[in-house]
């Protein structure tokens, strides 16, 4: 297979052949989400990966879990759970409340994780998150070997610093953590703005005139540069010989 590389030179790659179960590690990296819950007055937190957005209106967002989690008895019987969103400043707690069940520890409390209250349900929100999603339980729905809880989004929190209608990425410190397998992590970042511009024939244009211009810039101060490095070069083995 052959690709236009980033200065159009031709590059030979090659693909690797995956496992079907490879799917779900592709698509992961959205935010690692840690669900929250609270039955009975005994709170539990999971760390959840595969979470999605599923309706704007009603807003409905989607958590999967497998049958066998804590979590997933604790929402069924106190029909609601909130969405925790971590920074890199959690990572730890994050990825150690997926080692073991809330059946019969307080992972919150072994975590060193301080909460607070949420506005709609009786789940705790943790402090430190960048974000939280309040949800009431809508549906249960089994999919395969696991289970799709729909929530009814209730109330949705913020930090400022993190995000103004979409994540800002400004700082990696209120960026959201995703998750790519086994004891690995990312913070989510380098944002960039798609500007898009079509011909007249309705095909994209993969560079527009000013991005020409900025590259045409930048090589042109690479080839500057270089030149510099290359005279100094040959002035101080002048001065040697
Ligand atoms: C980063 C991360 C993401 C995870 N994502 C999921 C997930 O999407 N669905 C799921 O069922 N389990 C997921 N797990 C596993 C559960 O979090 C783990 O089994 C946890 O101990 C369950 O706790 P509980 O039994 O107290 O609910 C994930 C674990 C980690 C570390």
């Amino acid at each position: 297979m052959y690709a236009v590389g980033e200065r159009g030179a031709i590059l030979e790659r090659m693909r690797r052949q995956c496992d079907e179960t490879d799917a779900r590690r592709l698509l992961n990296p959205g935010p690692v989400a840690i669900v929250t819950t609270m039955w009975r007055a005994v709170t539990n937190a999971a760390p959840v990966a595969w979470t999605a957005p599923l309706s704007m209106a009603p807003p409905l967002v989607g958590i999967v879990l497998h049958p066998h989690r804590h979590t997933a008895d604790m929402i069924r019987f106190s029909e609601e759970f909130a969405i925790n969103i971590p920074g890199p400043a959690l990572l730890k707690q994050t990825h150690f409340l997926g080692t073991q069940s809330g059946l019969n520890t307080n992972k919150l409390e072994a975590a060193g994780l301080e909460l607070f209250n949420g506005q709609q349900v009786q789940a705790p929100l943790i402090e430190g998150c960048l974000a939280w999603i309040e949800c009431g339980l809508q549906d249960v729905i089994p999919i395969g070997d696991h289970t799709l809880f729909v929530g009814r989004v209730v109330r949705v929190q913020a930090l400022e610093e993190a995000y103004a209608q979409h994540w800002l990425l400004e700082s990696r410190q209120y960026s959201p953590l995703t998750y790519i397998g086994g004891t690995h992590y990312a913070v989510i970042g380098d944002p960039r703005e798609a500007v898009i511009e079509v011909d007249t024939q309705g095909g994209l244009v993969g560079e527009t005139a000013e991005e020409r211009e900025q590259r045409e810039e930048e090589e042109a101060r690479e080839r500057e540069l270089r030149q510099a490095e290359g005279d100094e070069g040959f002035e101080e083995m002048g001065s040697r010989g």
